[in-house]
């Protein structure tokens, strides 16, 4: 006997769209097929779409983030949110500080998450500081352990890494399989024109923007490109924002390096007029790279219609608004340096791109699949696990209601931000129902007890490791 059949939906993958029931046993999808004898448990899913659950492989939690700024989402707030948001598997980074090593970072991301998550979660590392120990002993032995992708930032002062430290990290990846994905702006053009900007008193959000040219993130972009050719080792471009970083991994690609594009819905849904918003309401916009104008949108979901980008992330990286830890602390309501970069989205980025992107025409069912879930697990190393909705997968199940119309409002939201950038937008399409391993953790958009998050423990990248679609 079935512990849990789904009767009667569409079944939406990245390759088909089908109308069967799903029999689960033990947390796991044991038949697909018409029909299916009872269960202990029926959902009826009929009128609804039932797709893989959302995997969201670009996630901040409680991440340090300087002086006095705390994140408005720890584990527990960040992963009920991204439940809420169909979502049952998401990617947080581990922040290493300077002098840590990536164990004792580890360690301590691991006291703050096990127990207290209500998706499953996976870390990528982020390399600050790669001496000789975390390059030549600890990722290797972090591979090992399935900690499989490492996450570099050419920018932001204390973080990022120099030209010589990204390929010696590189190295390091290629020889451990690892993947790497990097985070592309040029922070000497950035320091440089922050310079200008105070200097001539230009302070507000804007400035953030303009301090952050399409320029500086397509030089980046080329040069990280050119590192992983020289290295040989393939990487990840995250949080794309414009056409000529787009085109950038097109040529690459087109080399022969082996690169995959990441895009998020604020290079889809907004501009840098948002941070231009009256008063220090632009603060909420800030994030970086920053959102640019409406032919570098136009840019970005042609991107995702035509392969440039394999990933939709939302790079949720939530700080409150109105507070003193958050985007209004004390200095930032002096200068736009001091907001805190990042903003919330793990709940609205499925609802997002199913509204804008599939009721439109954009995009179709099974790329929505891919875009949301497949490709995220595919790429890092939990595939047929999660991702798909498969005999012998995960039985993690987003029931889609094409439907339902709302209007995103902050008070509807689950995370522990006080704003959404997304307040008043129209949307079609929301999750009512969401599983987690077989359980019903979502029912009809209500919670039902704390579903238990696991940590999982990832597979090589098939990218790095030649071998694709292998069991994670
Ligand atoms: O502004 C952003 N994107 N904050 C999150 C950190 C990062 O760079 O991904
Ligand atoms: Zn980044
Ligand atoms: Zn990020």
């Amino acid at each position: 006997m079935f512990d849990l059949v789904v009767r009667g939906g569409t079944v939406v993958t990245a390759s088909d769209v089908t109308r069967c029931d799903i029999g689960i046993r033990d947390g796991r999808i044991v038949m697909l097929g018409e029909g299916l004898p009872p269960g202990r448990e029926e959902i009826d899913a009929t009128g609804l779409y039932v797709l893989p659950g959302g995997i969201d492989s670009h996630v901040h939690l409680a991440q340090p983030s300087g002086d006095g700024i705390v994140m408005a989402d720890g584990f527990e707030s960040g992963t009920r949110s991204s439940l809420f948001g169909g979502n049952t598997t998401v990617l947080p980074f581990c922040l290493q500080q300077k002098g840590q090593t990536l164990r004792e970072a580890l360690t301590a991301y691991h006291a703050l998450a096990d127990g207290n998550c209500l998706t499953d979660v996976s870390f990528h590392l982020i390399v600050t500081d790669p001496t000789p120990g975390v390059l030549g002993q600890e990722i290797p032995a972090l591979v090992e352990d399935g900690y499989t992708s490492l996450k570099v930032f050419m920018t932001y002062e204390g973080l990022r890494l120099h030209d010589n430290e990204i390929l010696a990290t590189l190295d390091a990846a290629r020889t451990s399989g690892a993947l790497v994905m990097v985070h592309c702006e040029n922070e000497d053009a950035i320091r440089f024109l922050i310079g200008k900007h105070e200097a001539a008193g230009d302070v507000a959000p804007l400035a953030h923007a303009t301090t952050r040219p399409v320029a500086a993130e397509r030089e980046a972009t080329h040069r990280a490109l050119s590192l992983a050719e020289i290295v040989a080792v393939p990487i990840v471009i995250v949080h794309v924002s414009n056409r000529e970083a787009m085109e950038e991994i097109d040529r690459a690609r087109k080399r022969g390096v082996k690169v995959v594009g990441e895009t998020c819905p604020q290079y889809l849904m907004l501009t840098a007029d948002d941070l231009d918003r009256d008063g220090w309401e632009g603060a909420k916009y800030v994030c970086s790279p920053p959102p640019r104008d409406e032919a570098s949108k136009a840019a970005c979901w042609q991107g995702l219609e035509q392969g440039i980008f394999d990933l939709y992330s939302s790079d949720h990286c939530p700080f409150r608004f109105e507070d003193e830890a958050g985007k209004l602390n004390e200095k930032g309501k002096t200068s736009f340096r001091w907001i805190p970069n990042g903003i919330p989205g793990v709940e609205t980025r499925l609802p997002i791109l199913f509204s804008e992107g599939v009721m439109k025409g954009r995009i179709d069912l099974p790329r929505f699949a891919a875009l949301t879930a497949t490709n995220h697990a595919k790429l890092y190393g939990l595939y047929p696990r999660k991702g798909t909705i498969a005999v012998g997968s995960d039985a993690d199940l987003t029931l889609w209601n094409p439907q339902d119309r709302r209007v995103i409002r902050n008070d509807h939201l689950h995370h522990g931000a006080d704003y959404t950038p997304y307040e008043g937008l129209e949307v079609q399409g929301w999750p009512v129902t969401v599983i987690l391993r077989g359980r019903v953790a979502i029912r009809d958009g209500v919670l039902q007890g704390r579903p238990e998050g696991r940590y999982l423990p990832r597979a090589r990248s098939p990218l790095t490791s030649g071998r694709q679609g292998q069991d994670a």
